[in-house]
């Protein structure tokens, strides 16, 4: 007699609904697609104890009748695609007629639904797959969808459930996506009778976000507008250089409408980020990618989380670049609170207690004498010379003290930052205040308070210094005693063959020296490298995780990064007013002044509103 036999209907859509259902949350999120699909202006979400005791969601959309209905519940019924051509250009959340048979299969089920114009809706109850009641029912029109007991008939599947307040977690996190994927929706959370949410119908997905997170996180963030290549447009928000969390779960991705998880992307917007994010953490986003349904392929996730793109070169590409360009602008905002005028008359200081820097304090000799910092020598020179040293009042200097001449030393690069300097719009307007506990510098613009950190100022000066350099005169060299050879295994070996001119470029002296083994005579001369051999696996190690194509620019950058925290002035050296104030010249004067090539942030502005709020004066 034969082994093989067909399974029953029942078991096989409970099979099914192993892929398809592995929590209440994805029952909570096929529902709300399938209301979405439906054309819902409004969903109203009902779950207890985690949704394993209840999910309820109820719409406004088209609604069914009875034969639709009934059909609904049936596998690979869907009234969303007709032939395999279609499923090129899936344009709705749903398309393969699994999710509701499915879901019914593994809980109580009921669903009752009216069409707009229909005297009167139908109610089906469905019982772990088995068909138990079908009746008129008197509901408004739209569907209502009520899942009690998930998992009831599989206790094994029961038992991997996680506590009720985990999965309410997961259930809100999947509401949020769908909120914040359709603003134009009106969404509410009852979780155990209490609201948790109650979002109307959005003109803006900034009101969206607003309404889910507050106004001060939309504050904090940058729209996204435009059209970074021709296959892939591009739109949202993503939050400015500096703001980031320590999950995952504001870095939200939607391609056509559709909420995903792509390892592609998010190392697209890791990469776009770069010396903005700080190590560790995850970028804030809320990123809408278009492109052409025919060249996106929905089908290959059973929980529909994840898509192929056709060409995902294209798409990382057009997610780095367009990253890239919106960080480099927002510096026009921060440059523009630095541009107004100081309104507020400036404190005389002899009216108190000076809190002014001491002049005649310098920076001590190691902390920057090989580095491109032009500063303490230079700007001591000067300041003596035109008498500010000896103590002439802040307000005198704030803001218009004259650059250093060129000096024979590094002319060079003194010509390139009168270059940009001549370039920018206005002077910088900001006040010295002071600076606390040998770390911060205190400051006013026009916009209020501005706290610096000195030490990260002064790593993304250096940062972008070096890399300027880089870029214009290729990367100075410094020849090693003696040249050490080394062995990678066959993939780094691949990868360094693949760099090399790439590595002799960023002043890394390497050639091939026999299968596997490499030889290394010379290294970057900003750089101190003990360990030729080491410093190179850390190099492979670094980039060829960051990324398989990395640029010449990239690898160069990286190794600036890690080189540049060595150089820069420490917490703890005193600098003085002068270098102070040439330390924050040149950071506004930077690409991204607002954080260090760490991704941690250079400086914090605290807004005068914010002061005033703060102190009661205003609410
Ligand atoms: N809330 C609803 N309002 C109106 N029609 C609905 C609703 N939910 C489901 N339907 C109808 O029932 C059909 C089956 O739904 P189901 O979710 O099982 O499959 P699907 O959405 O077509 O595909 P998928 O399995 O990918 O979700 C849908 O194609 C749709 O026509
Ligand atoms: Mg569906």
């Amino acid at each position: 007699m034969g082994r093989i036999r067909l399974l029953s209907e029942t078991v096989a859509s409970q099979v099914a609904a192993g892929e398809v259902v592995e929590r209440p949350a994805s029952v909570v999120k096929e529902l709300i697609e399938n209301s979405i699909d439906a054309g819902a202006q409004k969903i109203d979400i009902l779950i207890r104890r985690g949704g394993i005791s209840l999910v309820r969601v109820i719409d406004d959309g088209c609604g069914m009748d009875r034969d639709d209905a009934l059909l609904s519940l049936e596998r690979h019924a869907t009234s969303k695609i007709r032939s395999a051509d279609d499923l090129q250009a899936v344009a709705t959340l749903g398309f393969r007629g699994e999710a509701l048979p499915s879901i019914a299969s593994v809980s109580r089920f009921r669903l009752t639904t009216r069409e707009a114009r229909a005297l009167a809706g139908t109610e089906i109850v469905v019982n772990g797959g088995r068909l138990e009641i079908v009746r008129d029912g008197g509901e408004a029109p739209g569907t209502q969808v009520e899942v009690r007991s998930l998992f009831y008939n599989l206790p094994a599947r029961r038992k991997f459930l996680r506590s009720e307040n985990t999965e309410s977690r997961n259930i809100e996190h999947q509401i949020h996506l769908q909120a914040i994927g359709h603003p134009q929706i009106g969404f509410s959370l009852l979780r155990d009778d209490r609201v948790l949410f109650q979002l109307p119908a959005a003109a803006t997905l900034g009101d969206r976000v607003r309404d889910l997170y507050g106004v001060d996180l939309l504050e904090r963030l940058v729209a996204v507008n435009g059209t970074a290549s021709p296959k892939v447009r591009i739109s949202g928000f993503i939050g400015q250089a500096g703001v980031s969390r320590q999950t995952r779960t504001q870095q939200l991705v939607f391609v056509n409408g559709r909420a995903i998880d792509s390892s592609l992307i998010t190392a697209a917007i890791r990469e776009g980020y770069h010396t903005a994010l700080m190590k560790g953490q995850y970028p804030v986003t809320f990123l809408f990618l278009e492109l052409d349904p025919a060249v996106v392929d929905v089908n290959v996730h059973p929980a529909k989380r994840e898509v192929r793109f056709r060409d995902p070169t294209a798409v990382r590409e057009a997610i780095v670049l367009c990253i890239q360009n919106i960080l480099e602008g927002a510096r026009a905002a921060w440059q523009e609170k630095f541009r107004a005028p100081l309104t507020s008359p400036h404190v005389s200081p002899k009216a108190g207690p000076d809190l002014r820097l001491r002049p005649d304090v310098s920076a001590p000799v190691e902390s920057n004498r090989e580095l491109p910092y032009t500063g303490p020598t230079v700007v001591n020179r000067v300041i003596a010379g035109t008498n500010l040293a000896s103590g002439a009042p802040v307000s005198e200097i704030a803001g218009q003290a004259p650059r250093p001449p060129a000096s024979p030393v590094d002319s060079a690069s003194e010509a390139h930052a009168l270059q940009r300097q001549s370039s920018k719009a206005a002077p910088q307007q900001f006040q010295i205040i002071g600076v606390l506990n040998k770390l911060y510098v205190l400051m006013e613009n026009a916009d209020g308070l501005v706290l610096v950190d000195q030490h990260a100022a002064h790593e993304r000066i250096l940062f972008e210094e070096l890399r300027r350099r880089m870029e214009e005169q290729g990367v100075p060299t410094q020849k090693l005693l003696l040249p050490q050879t080394f062995d990678v295994p066959p993939r780094d070996a691949d990868w360094i063959e693949r760099n090399i001119s790439i590595l002799q470029k960023m002043g890394i002296g390497i050639e091939s020296f026999g299968p596997g083994t490499f030889k290394i005579d010379s290294v970057p001369s900003f750089l101190s490298v003990s360990d030729p051999a080491q410093f190179m696996r850390k190099v492979i190690d670094d980039l060829n995780s960051a990324s398989n194509s990395a640029s010449a620019m990239r690898l160069g950058e990286e190794m600036i990064a890690t080189s540049v925290c060595r150089h820069a002035v420490k917490a703890n050296d005193p600098l003085s007013y002068p270098e102070v104030e040439k330390l924050i010249r040149d950071l506004l004067d930077c690409d991204l002044p607002y954080c260090c090539p760490h991704g941690r942030p250079t400086m914090i502005q605290i807004s005068l509103a914010e002061l005033e709020k703060k102190f009661g004066r205003k609410i």
